[in-house]
């Protein structure tokens, strides 16, 4: 049987309407609103010809299909391309891209490296950093959102965390990028990153090397893991590779995004303003209204049933959390960016066995820079056209002209 993208075809569940769209066209990804409200219109699931596969964008079955880890599994891929039937472009990853058991061990890890009381010991600094950048930014005046600010504050703080000797910010910005790229079909935005595997790859396998990392930072104590023989020294490596894939373009997307939405709602950035313990809700607000990973895919390991639609066995189904996230029957005014909203259950951060594993320095981060903003900033104001630039799994900008006023 001939694959799509890597994955068995299938034909459209009876009941599910055919769409025929393409989530990764480039005027989809860099402005999605339509898209995902049209999604959320077909009803539970919309069937894509061209990729022969199902994409969800209500809230229930978008996190019905995402956490249950059991029906739809991580380890043929969370991309178009089924792992059981094809080779990825890279080892896949020993954490996202894999099932319980092998997955809980691996994920064990992580979690202890990362876990609240870790992060708790990096805040100071990510204070420090984040009110020098903003003080620096805002002397300057104007300056570029995406470069100077969002990618500048994480390639810094998240390097040193680490404990990265070379925080070379384009080449880890590139990295995740084609991580993120890679998860989409074979189109020119997946070309345009794969044609930089020849130079980035090696480089960040070597970052990933036990004697290139600082002897205080997460990499240092994931490698402590192998000492004890809780996992081997290579997998120590792949798992650090995890946390630069994961960890940079992300959250880098988090603060840009949360930097436009202020820039377009003044009235947020004014009580935020008046009370900067606002700065962590603002975060998950901003997370929940933008969805920095707009779609991810799980892969039915059984045939099964969901929202009353009878799914096959190896059919890939696109889980749109950009479109969940919004979904006006689980939000009320959805559309709305409200810092003061109740996020909880968000779907930015996965949820389930999956579900974001650095979510609590991703705030940390957030939480640094918005706070710097709330005491320091008197006004953002648009200092041009923003400029989104597509990727098949990331919702970013490519460039945010800015100014920052002090009054
Ligand atoms: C705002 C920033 C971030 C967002 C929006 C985000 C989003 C997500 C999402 C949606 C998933 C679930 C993927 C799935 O279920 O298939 C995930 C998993 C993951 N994230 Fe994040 N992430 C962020 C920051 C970070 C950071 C800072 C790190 C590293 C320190 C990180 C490391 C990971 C890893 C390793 C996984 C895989 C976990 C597993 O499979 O068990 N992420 N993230």
């Amino acid at each position: 049987m001939d694959l799509v993208e890597g994955h068995y075809p299938i034909e459209a569940p009876a009941g599910v309407p055919e769409w025929d769209v393409d989530p990764f066209a480039p005027e989809i990804l860099t402005d999605p609103i339509d898209y995902y409200t049209e999604l959320r219109a077909k009803g539970p699931f919309a069937y894509i010809p061209k990729y022969s596969m199902l994409a969800c964008g209500r809230y229930d079955e978008a996190k019905e299909v995402f956490s249950d880890h059991e029906r739809f599994v991580s380890g043929r891929g969370v991309g178009l391309q089924d792992f059981k039937l094809e080779q990825p472009w890279r080892p896949p990853s020993i954490v996202l891209e894999v099932d319980p058991p092998y997955h809980t061990q691996n994920r064990r890890v992580l979690a202890r490296v990362m876990a609240t009381k870790a992060v708790q010991r990096l805040k100071e600094a990510f204070r420090i950093a984040a009110d020098d950048l903003i003080d620096a930014l805002l002397e300057r005046g104007s300056f570029e959102g995406v470069g100077d600010l969002a990618e500048a504050f994480p390639v810094n703080v998240f390097s040193k965390a680490v404990g990265l000797a070379d925080a070379d910010r384009c080449k880890l910005v590139d990295y995740g990028a084609m991580v993120f790229n890679g998860i989409g079909p074979d189109n020119a935005i997946r070309q345009a990153s794969m044609a930089k595997v020849p130079t980035i790859v090696p480089w960040i396998t070597e970052q990933c090397r036990r004697e290139n990392l600082s002897d205080d930072g997460i990499g240092a104590e994931i490698y402590a893991a192998a000492d004890t023989g809780e996992i081997t020294e290579d997998e120590a490596g792949m798992l650090i590779r995890s946390l630069l894939s994961a960890g940079i373009d992300t959250t880098v997307t988090g603060l840009g995004s949360a930097l436009w939405c202020f820039a377009n709602n003044p009235g947020e950035l004014e009580r935020l303003k008046v009370d900067p313990k606002l700065a962590r809700p603002a975060f998950e607000e901003t997370l929940r209204f933008t969805s920095p990973i707009h779609s991810f895919c799980r892969t039915a390991g059984v045939d099964t049933e969901v929202g009353g639609v009878s799914i096959v066995e190896g059919t890939k189904i696109l889980c749109v959390l950009g479109a969940a996230n919004l979904d006006e029957s689980h939000w009320t005014d959805a559309g709305k960016f409200d810092i003061q909203r109740r996020t909880l259950g968000h779907l930015a951060f996965g949820i389930g066995i999956h579900g974001c594993v650095g979510q609590n320095l991703a705030r940390a981060e957030g939480e640094a820079v918005l706070g710097a903003i709330a005491r320091k900033v008197g006004r953002i104001e648009l200092d041009g056209e923003p400029v989104w630039r597509p990727n098949n799994s990331i919702r970013a900008l490519d460039r945010l002209p800015l100014r920052f006023h002090t009054a």
